[in-house]
């Protein structure tokens, strides 16, 4: 049983606070560091955060506290394998008034976990998805950034290359990092040195490029001078409330303002042109109505990142009428594991699929990955270069060996992202 909570106020890879959780039991010790989003949903559980000069107001002093003080005494003596009660202990004890935040419960709610698979003697990624657990992620490669996650000028927040001819983990990292390289030479030799910058999960940032057209022909002539033709489909995070304007009801995007007509006609013509198979928050987040027609005319993946917020009462929202066709998953959103793993179950009963994600802000703990492989999404996004992100792919490959012939590679549903 718990026997002792601490949390500690360290840094992430923006050198700014987050919260490090470890919760003791007589079996030993579960850790977990606490990730947070730039680009957030309107509905995202929110982080308590001090205020004040201290980091400019990020501090966590305040939600460690909570961890010591509040939560602490009220889950010591409970069984860290209980995971669904300890989260509604949780539950119960937030306050709206005085909220615990969601970077304190979520960091509880994560080191519980860990903590339970310490005393179960197993990895995390069985702890979570039993003994039956054997599917790898495809992972979604962020090559080029923009949008609220980069200083250029691209509207859309992530252009990703999608290995969908790979056969395992080891070689669409292998695949992808080839055409990295590839496309770091691209952007150096057209756009200049600056453009080898990278933004927050380590994509380039093609200097001066603002069409999202540009950043993905880009990446098909690295895919291409890679001898990869056909063996990468893109995907982009559009993440478009961040250029939505709820005044005129449109959107900005190459000197322009588009209706949402004229954004879905946008849309057709880039999945026509180009082998894009999943579009993440391609609309405003309150914009259910438009996800329902936008879901029904485009013939890709469409997964809900700020329109769902990992909770299970807007995904059900969505459910029923046809919005969206995927739940993109991030605990934090919804600030407890059982909260989020309610998310995806609700999803892969509906015929929803999940993908795993990253926050732009992040540290090198890799829970991640083992939750991916736990939980059997079937595909993960965790940036591109930079420790914090190549530390998901390293755990996904030691993952993968240890599995060895039980691993299955990508979404559980055959043919689900072939363009
Ligand atoms: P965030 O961005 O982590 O800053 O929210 C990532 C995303 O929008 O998917
Ligand atoms: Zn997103």
């Amino acid at each position: 049983s718990i026997e002792a909570i601490t949390a500690r106020e360290i840094l992430d890879n923006r050198l700014e606070p987050t919260l490090r959780v470890t919760v003791e039991t007589a079996a030993g010790t579960g850790q977990a560091d606490v990730p947070r989003g730039r680009s957030r949903g309107d509905h995202e559980a929110v982080d308590l955060r001090d205020g004040g000069d201290r980091y400019r107001g990020r501090g966590v002093r305040q939600a460690a506290a909570h961890v010591e003080e509040r939560i602490a005494p009220a889950l010591v003596g409970h069984d860290a394998t209980a995971q669904r009660t300890v989260d509604a202990r949780l539950d119960a004890l937030d306050d709206p008034d005085d909220p615990l935040g969601g970077n304190a419960t979520t960091g509880v709610s994560l080191a519980v976990l860990r903590a339970g698979a310490v005393a179960t003697d197993q990895p995390l990624y069985r702890y979570v998805g039993g003994a039956d657990t054997h599917v790898l992620p495809l992972p979604f490669f962020d090559m080029i950034e923009g949008g609220e996650l980069a200083g250029g000028d691209l509207p859309f927040q992530e252009h990703q290359v999608v290995p969908v001819g790979a056969d395992s983990v080891a070689e669409a990292v292998r695949m992808a990092a080839e055409v990295y390289y590839e496309l770091g030479d691209i952007v150096r030799a057209e756009y200049g040195e600056a453009s080898l910058n990278v933004g927050a999960e380590g994509g380039y940032n093609p200097t001066g490029v603002a069409d999202p057209r540009t950043a993905f022909d880009l990446e098909l002539r690295a895919i291409e001078a890679c001898g990869y033709d056909g063996e990468f489909a893109l995907a982009a995070d559009v993440a478009a409330s961040h250029f939505y304007d709820p005044e005129t009801e449109t959107y900005a995007l190459l000197d322009d303002r588009l209706s949402r007509a004229e954004l879905l006609a946008f849309y057709e013509e880039l999945v026509d042109t180009y082998p894009i198979v999943s579009l993440e928050d391609p609309l405003d987040q309150h914009d259910f109505d438009g996800y329902v027609d936008l879901t029904d005319r485009l013939d890709v993946q469409v997964v809900g990142d700020d329109l769902f917020v990992t909770t299970p009462d807007r995904l059900r929202r969505g459910i029923d009428r046809g919005a969206a066709t995927a739940l993109l998953w991030k605990v934090n959103q919804v600030g407890t594991v059982t909260a989020a793993r309610e998310a995806s179950r609700l999803a892969t009963r509906n015929g929803y699929a999940v993908q795993v994600s990253e926050r732009s802000g992040q540290t090198p703990d890799t829970w991640l990955a083992d939750l991916a492989v736990g939980l059997g999404a079937g595909q993960i996004k965790t940036g591109v270069t930079r420790g914090e992100r190549t530390e998901q792919y390293n755990r996904l490959l030691a993952i993968e060996t240890e599995l060895g012939d039980a691993a299955t590679f990508g979404p559980p549903v055959e043919g689900t992202l072939v363009p």
